[in-house]
């Protein structure tokens, strides 16, 4: 598949993924979800061997364990993964933290793994991409321009205390925030819609940036899909917004 066959079937999933997401079409039995590219795609920004055991490892563990809790709960299988996440608290005790977990497990990874797409095979390692749309003219407000964003997130992401994701969420005035998460804990919980997810898990970089954060965070920065992002911004500002702040 040459770089213009994978842009387009980048892009297609990018619709696919998006919609999927925000349609809540997503139930019981979870499907392990489907990369939008090879896994040596990312390179050498997201080195191949990281991407496989990130999503056939941990990603399959998540989704398989999401299932089995369900499993003995028929009444809950036509919940979509948002439902799910955002009644935790209507949830039986016995299986509240292992949904957390495990479908907060499913959740996040779908975001980053659909945040990322391959570069310019011109450009590999140079910095290709950013908003152009709604997001664009946001993020020039709130933060002063694309490149002080990307100041300002990888200073937060350097923080990040242990394990969990910093995210780019709005809230439902379309508002911009850069938000962490705890381990496996989702935006949409704490009424925030996604729009950008970095994994801070170190599984995600130790085999090529092992304890260099700041150095994953630049290589990840050179894979941002910005099409994905703008749609979830464009999706963050139309859908029903009653679950999220004012
Ligand atoms: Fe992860």
């Amino acid at each position: 598949m040459n770089h213009n066959q994978q842009h387009k079937v980048t892009k297609s999933m990018n619709t696919a993924n998006s919609n999927r997401l925000k349609k809540n079409c997503m139930t019981y039995e979870f499907e392990l979800f489907k990369l939008p590219y090879a896994f040596y795609a990312l390179e050498p920004n997201i080195d191949a061997l990281t991407m496989e055991l990130h999503h056939d490892r941990h990603l399959k563990t998540y989704t398989d364990n999401l299932n089995a809790t369900l499993k003995p709960y028929p009444e809950l299988h036509g919940w979509t993964l948002e439902r799910l996440l955002c009644s935790l608290h209507s949830l039986p005790l016995k299986i509240r933290e292992a949904v957390r977990n495990n479908g907060g497990g499913v959740y996040n990874h779908i975001y980053y793994f659909s945040g990322m797409c391959p570069n310019d095979e011109a450009n590999k390692s140079a910095h290709i991409c950013e908003p152009e749309g709604s997001l664009a003219r946001k993020i020039e407000c709130v933060f002063g321009g694309f490149d002080e964003f990307k100041k300002q997130f990888k200073a937060s992401a350097i923080q990040v205390f242990g394990s969990g994701y910093l995210w780019l969420v709005a809230n439902r005035r379309g508002q911009l925030k850069i938000m962490e998460t705890s381990n496996q804990d989702t935006p949409i919980a704490q009424g925030y819609c996604p729009i950008i997810c970095l994994d801070l898990w170190e599984h995600a970089y130790y085999l090529k940036h092992y304890n260099d954060r700041a150095s994953y965070i630049d290589d990840w920065f050179n894979v941002l899909n910005c099409d994905f992002a703008e749609k979830n911004y464009e999706c963050c500002l139309a859908i029903d917004n009653s679950q999220t702040k004012m």
